[in-house]
């Protein structure tokens, strides 16, 4: 497998998650335009990617509006020539409960990880159709979009809206060969090292140790090198039949997310008024319910930590 002569964007790349996506990429030849909002850490990712033998150059600004998309785009074009592949990774978080959420909480999340997406994507895939560039792109989703979770009213809306939006796109852009799937990575970044649960798996990496096999196998949950292949291969022309998938990735773990199927089909000739669904659907129902929100299995006692509440 070999990205070279490709070029990629990879938003929010400066550190965690994207750092390791825009290093992965530039190791299998691809030049890379690194993007934060943090320009610090946008030029010493860039540096790093340089001093290691790649290509790679930064723009700082914040991934939302238009116009940060269309000097993301003409960046790479300008820089090296052309535009391949686009990791649309930045994100934030203002996790409360709802009703504690405020307007800016709601908007700050959407704009960032929703608007940013679209921005990006619109830019990039309508450069690919113009220059005819059968491309790829790469969006990021989270368990939260897939299942939801407490406090993350914000954050799973984005992340829900950003699978759905992989799907339409993944249909409207098939003519063009351009590919788009959503990777959803766990990993242990600044965004989860808070998380109590994952304590024990975080500690170990910032101690550069391997992390335990309950977190790496039995959650899913590794570091962000773990994440990075899967990157890599969509970026790919090996990987030019994937599209409008979402592809769950960390530790040991990979695993296929299904999209949204009718659960249950019941059919009444004349339709279902109040009445008949309390007589005739409800028993069925009762019986169908789907589960919301991830269930993680206890904490063995050996990676317990003091003052560690369960997830
Ligand atoms: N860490 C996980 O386990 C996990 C799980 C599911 C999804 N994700 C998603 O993966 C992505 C990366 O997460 P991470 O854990 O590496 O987080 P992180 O906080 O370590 O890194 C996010 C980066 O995005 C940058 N950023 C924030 N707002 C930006 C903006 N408007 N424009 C450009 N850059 C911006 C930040 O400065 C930071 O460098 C996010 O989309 C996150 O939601 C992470």
């Amino acid at each position: 497998m070999t990205l070279e002569g490709k070029v990629a964007i990879v938003t929010g790349s400066g550190r965690g998650l994207g750092l390791a996506y825009a290093k992965e990429l530039a190791r299998q030849g691809a030049a890379v335009v690194v993007n934060d909002i943090d320009a610090a850490v946008a030029d010493a990712a860039a540096t790093e990617i340089t001093a290691a033998g790649g290509r790679a150059i930064a723009v700082a600004a914040p991934v939302g509006p238009t116009e940060t998309a269309q000097r993301l785009v003409a960046a790479a074009a300008e820089e090296f020539g052309r535009l391949d592949i686009l990791v649309t990774n930045a994100g934030v978080l203002r996790d409360t409960v709802l009703w504690k959420m405020s307007d800016d909480d709601f908007d700050t999340v959407i704009d960032v990880h929703l608007r940013g997406t679209f921005t990006c994507v619109r830019e990039a895939a309508s450069y690919m159709r113009a220059n005819e560039i059968a491309g790829r792109i790469v969006c990021i989703g989270s368990p939260t979009g897939q299942r939801g979770n407490f406090g993350q009213t914000n954050y799973a809306a984005a992340k829900a809206g950003i699978v759905g939006m992989v799907r339409t796109w993944a249909l409207e852009l098939k003519r063009a060969g351009i590919t788009a799937n959503a990777v959803i990575p766990v990993a242990a970044t600044a965004m989860t090292a808070t998380v109590p649960y994952f304590a024990a798996a975080v500690e170990a990496d910032e101690k550069g140790e391997p992390m335990p096999a309950f977190f790496r196998h039995d959650l899913g949950f590794g570091t962000a090198d773990d994440v990075s292949g899967l990157i890599a291969f969509l970026s790919s022309d090996a990987a030019a039949g994937v599209t409008g998938q979402a592809i769950g990735i960390g530790g040991d773990r990979i695993q296929v997310w299904s999209h949204p199927e009718p659960a249950l089909t019941a059919y009444r000739e004349g339709g279902w008024n109040a009445d008949a669904l309390a007589a005739e659907f409800a028993p069925q129902l009762a019986e169908n319910l789907q589960g919301v929100g991830e269930s993680f299995p206890p904490l063995p006692d050996e990676l317990q930590r003091p003052a560690q509440s369960p997830a």
